[in-house]
């Protein structure tokens, strides 16, 4: 059976949070279909609120907490990343944009992400595709197609069960099948590994 890791990545802010909640939906619809695929799914989450000073200090300093690193290293070494970010002022919120700062560069190339976003109005649901989506293109992620938002009356009632748990498990079914496309293990971060070629290192160069 292949072992599959999924690093959620939640920017909400309150307690309890909606976005963890649709971060937390959205990891059982991509695990309920790589196990369908076989797999062997580890979910670990990454509250950032818990982490909102430390990323702070790593943005002022360039030096993560033991924490901070831990998280850092569990989004990097996952096989699929899930990220939600609540919607401020018609984007993502400060927290999660900051995080992804300083994730290490090159961390989350070729590695498949989900995107999702809360927000307190449907009129801004765009704001996955004009700016959550472009973040990732720029981080060289590939981003699935179907990104989820969801709004307060997407919780009640029918809508949770019928439209919002469709296009969760939509999502989730894109992202498996991206994750199961690729060999296992790719995405094992390595604290050893070497970024530059051995004659790079020994002549001195620093290609990057
Ligand atoms: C400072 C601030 C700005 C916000 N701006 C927007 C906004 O522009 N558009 C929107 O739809 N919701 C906006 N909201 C509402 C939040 O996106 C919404 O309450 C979100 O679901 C909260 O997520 P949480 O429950 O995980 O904390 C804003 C909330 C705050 C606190």
């Amino acid at each position: 059976m292949t072992r599959r890791t999924l690093a959620v990545v939640s920017a909400g802010l309150s307690q309890p949070s909606s976005t963890r909640l649709l971060a937390d939906q959205l990891a059982a619809a991509t695990r309920d279909e790589l196990v369908r695929r076989g797999a062997d799914v580890e979910i670990r989450t990454v509250e950032l609120r818990e982490y909102a000073h430390d990323v702070v200090n790593h943005l002022l300093t360039g030096f993560p907490s033991p924490a901070l690193r831990e998280a850092l290293d569990t989004v990097a070494g996952a096989d699929g990343l899930i990220a939600v970010t609540p919607i401020f002022n018609a984007s993502y919120n400060g927290l999660f944009k900051s995080f992804f700062d300083v994730v290490d560069k090159g961390a989350l190339v070729d590695r498949p992400v989900l995107i999702g976003a809360t927000g307190g109005t449907a009129r801004h649901s765009l704001a996955l595709e004009h700016a959550v989506r472009p973040m990732f293109v720029h981080l060289r992620a590939p981003v699935v197609p179907t990104a989820v938002f969801a709004a307060p009356e997407d919780w009640s009632g029918e809508a949770a069960d019928g439209a919002l748990r469709a296009r969760i498990r939509r999502a989730g079914a894109e992202l498996a099948e991206q994750v199961d496309r690729r060999p296992a293990g790719t995405g094992v971060a390595d604290p050893f590994a070497l970024t530059t070629s051995f004659e790079d290192l020994l002549a001195g160069r620093d290609p990057a």
